[in-house]
This record gives structure tokens, C-alpha cells and sequence, in this order.
């Protein structure tokens, strides 16, 4: 019972230092020769934007996007979208930096239509032609082997047709690895969850992302850190209760409770983490999780299932209790493995950043060396106590329960 509560609190109080690396830092452009002075992180593919307001339609805008070694893209792009649209990628216009044979990036506007999306060639415009409602200048791509890869440009929005608002700014980024780089033409972009949804709509004057991007994005954090304690942690530590302090090697007469409060605990918490999950598919249209969705409904399923079993179990002197309780651990067990590889699949779909998948690693290493502690302990125990009593008389020996 104890133990619960301690774990979930040191995991709300880690879920509240992940979200607040989210806010807003002075400053977060590598090397800054043009002298931006706002700077926010994006929601997605590590990208962060920084400008300079100097009037309602006159804004420097600085994009970045981390790279490394073994990770660096063809191309990247930062693009606008009118006001009255969403932000999305259709009707973006786009600047995108190319990386060439030489190591420089080079710079040019694209306008993104449907057809782009159907597989068109996407093609730079030509110098003299503008977009209609937008002047770009000051094109620049700058790189920066194994740190980022940036794109600086100056962005006239033509106040006559008000078709952008900087209190709403629609905007999209992306990453892609294939380009004709001679032709200046970016190919398709990987379709990761994180490339889908690399949207947002930012007010410039408060630096406050407003669109329901950042509520989705909130929503997922949520249900990760719901279903990671709930599901991953709690259920498997309850079932580490149930296993070694019911009767052997220690006999707490807590433990029924302490298994009980643990696995209720871990069950309503997982369960709103998968209602949450849930509501997450069906906002996500354009994208389906088939495996992730299945396990999550057989665990779900099959952990209300052991829940019930906390009315509807035989009494303890029922003939049946025997095959029950085998039923119990079996399933038990089963559920902990689907946890676990469905908590790798959740992360390998979010790909947030590494501290995620390290702390459950953690959280699972320190509950294996629990298991693993306890269960030599148990086999120690055992020897020990059929060494000094040689089982002569045919009696029952305490065996390691299962
Ligand atoms: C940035 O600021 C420095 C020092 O204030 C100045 O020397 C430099 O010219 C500025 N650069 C731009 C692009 O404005
Ligand atoms: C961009 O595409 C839109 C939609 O096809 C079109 O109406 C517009 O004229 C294009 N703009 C430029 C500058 O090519």
C-alpha cells in the first residue's frame, strides 16, 4: 500500500519535470548571428523556432532542427499557412533547405498544393515569381555537422490581404532523407506520428502554442505516463507482492491487501490511460495503431477479468481453488509480458525524447532485481531448509509458490 503511493508519487512528480521542460526558454538557437530574440521548442522532431516580431507583418524567423551522426536529414522545411485555414501541410507556403554535395544547404520557396501530396514533383519557384500574400527575403540554410541544421528568413505578410495573423500563426516543419538535389526537389518524408503531426498554431507575442495540436500532444504525454505506472509499474509490483509475501519466502499478513490495493490502484489509473489512448485513435484519422490498439484491448479485457476476480473467486476450501489460482498467476503473467511489449510499441509510436524509454528500462530493472533478490532468497531459503531436515517422514516441504 505504502510502496504504491510512494512509486506514484515519484512518478507524478517526474511527469510534472517532463512537462514543464516544455515551457518557454530564453534562448534555445545553437549560435545566433541574427539576433533572435524569442525562441520556443516545437512539439515535434526536436525542432525549435526563433524570431524577431518588427511589426505586425515583418518577422525574422529562425527554424531548427537538431541532427546527428547517424541521423541527418536530406532536407528541412518550415512553411506558413493562411489564417483561415488549418495548419496543415496543403496549402504551406514553404521554405525548404536542401543539403548539397558540398555540405551547404540550399534555400528556395515552395508553394505545397494537393497535388504534392497525390506525388507531384514538388519544384522551387522561380525568383521572380512571389506568393501571393507572403514576401520572403534573406533566404539563408546554414549546417552544422552532428548539431542542426537551420533555415533564417525574413517574412513580409502582405497587410492589404490579412491573410496571416501572428497572434495565430498557422505553421508546419518537416524532415525528410531523400531530395534530388540538383533539381532542388525534396522527396516524400518519412510517415512517422512525429512527421504527421509537426503542426502547430502559435501566438508570436506570447509564445503560447493555441491549437488542438498542443492539447493532443499534452494528451499523449498523459496517457504514456498513465499506462506506464498504472499497467507497467503497479500491476507488476503488486504481482511481486502477491508472489513472495503470501506465504513464502515471507509470510506479511498484509499482503492480500497490499497485492489488492496495489493491482486497484494500477487498474483505475491504466484504465484511464486507455480511455484516453482511445479517444487519441479516433482524433488521429489519418492514423491507425492496429497492434498497439489489439493489445490494448486484450489487456484491458483480460486485467478487468483478474480485477473481477476479486468478487467471484472460490473460497479458499473449494476443490476448484487449486486450478483457480493456477488460472490466476498464469494469466497474471501472461498480461505482464503483453504490458511490457505494448509500452515499447506505445514509445516506439510516440518517439519522445530518450528519457522516456530510460526510465522505464529503469522502472523495469529495478523491479527485476527486485524479482531476481527475492527469488534466489526464496531457492536459499528452501535448500536451506531441506538440508537441515532431511525429509524422512514424507511430509510436505514448503515449496517456492508460483
Ligand atoms: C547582432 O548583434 C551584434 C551585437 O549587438 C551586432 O554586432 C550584429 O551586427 C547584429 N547582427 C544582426 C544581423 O543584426
Ligand atoms: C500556389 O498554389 C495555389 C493552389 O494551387 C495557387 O492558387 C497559387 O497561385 C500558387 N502560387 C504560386 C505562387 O505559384
Amino acid at each position: 500500500m505504502y510502496w504504491c503511493a510512494l512509486i506514484l508519487i515519484l512518478i507524478l512528480s517526474s511527469s510534472s519535470l517532463a512537462t514543464s521542460a516544455h515551457k518557454r526558454t530564453k534562448i534555445c538557437i545553437p549560435i545566433n548571428p541574427m539576433n533572435i530574440t524569442n525562441c520556443k521548442k516545437l512539439l515535434t522532431l526536436g525542432a525549435e523556432l526563433g524570431w524577431n516580431i518588427h511589426n505586425e507583418t515583418h518577422i525574422d524567423i529562425l527554424f531548427t532542427i537538431p541532427i546527428s551522426m547517424d541521423d541527418t536529414p536530406k532536407w528541412v522545411a518550415w512553411g506558413v499557412n493562411p489564417r483561415r485555414k488549418r495548419p496543415r501541410m496543403i496549402g504551406t507556403r514553404a521554405i525548404i533547405a536542401i543539403s548539397q554535395a558540398n555540405g551547404t544547404l540550399k534555400v528556395s520557396r515552395y508553394n505545397i498544393t494537393s497535388d504534392t501530396k497525390l506525388g507531384c514533383r514538388l519544384q522551387p519557384l522561380q525568383p521572380s515569381i512571389e506568393f501571393e500574400d507572403v514576401v520572403v527575403q534573406n533566404m539563408t540554410g546554414d549546417v552544422k555537422p552532428n548539431r542542426y541544421m537551420s533555415i533564417f528568413a525574413t517574412l513580409i505578410l502582405r497587410p492589404d490581404l490579412a491573410a496571416y495573423d501572428i497572434a495565430r500563426l498557422n505553421h508546419v516543419w518537416q524532415v525528410g532523407y531523400e531530395a534530388d538535389e540538383v533539381a532542388l526537389e525534396p522527396k516524400m518524408h518519412p510517415t512517422a506520428l512525429q512527421n504527421v503531426d509537426s503542426t502547430e498554431t502559435t501566438n508570436l507575442y506570447s509564445w503560447k502554442g493555441i491549437s488542438i495540436e498542443h492539447r493532443r500532444h499534452h494528451l499523449r504525454t498523459v496517457h504514456g505516463i498513465l499506462n506506464i505506472v498504472g499497467w507497467g509499474t503497479l500491476l507488476p509490483f503488486g504481482v511481486i507482492i502477491a508472489r513472495y509475501l503470501r506465504r513464502y519466502p515471507f509470510h506479511c499478513t498484509h499482503w492480500f491487501l497490499s497485492h489488492v490495493s496495489c493491482q486497484i490502484v494500477g487498474y483505475i489509473l491504466g484504465t484511464i490511460g486507455w480511455a484516453i489512448g482511445i479517444w487519441l485513435g479516433h482524433a488521429s484519422k489519418e492514423y491507425h495503431f492496429h497492434t498497439h490498439n489489439i493489445l490494448a484491448m486484450f489487456i484491458f479485457a483480460f486485467t478487468t477479468l483478474q480485477m473481477i476476480a476479486l468478487r467471484l473467486r472460490p473460497t479458499p476450501i473449494d476443490d476448484f481453488r487449486k486450478y483457480w489460482d493456477m488460472y490466476h498467476h498464469f494469466l497474471g503473467y501472461a498480461l505482464l509480458a503483453v504490458i511490457i511489449l505494448n509500452i515499447f510499441h506505445g514509445i516506439a509510436i510516440l518517439k519522445p525524447d530518450k528519457t522516456w524509454l530510460c526510465a522505464y528500462i529503469g522502472t523495469l530493472a529495478v523491479l527485476a532485481s527486485i524479482t531476481l533478490g527475492l527469488e534466489i532468497y526464496t531457492w536459499c531459503k528452501f535448500m536451506n531448509s531441506k538440508m537441515k531436515k532431511p525429509n524422512t517422514s514424507g511430509e510436505v516441504q514448503p515449496v517456492p509458490s508460483s
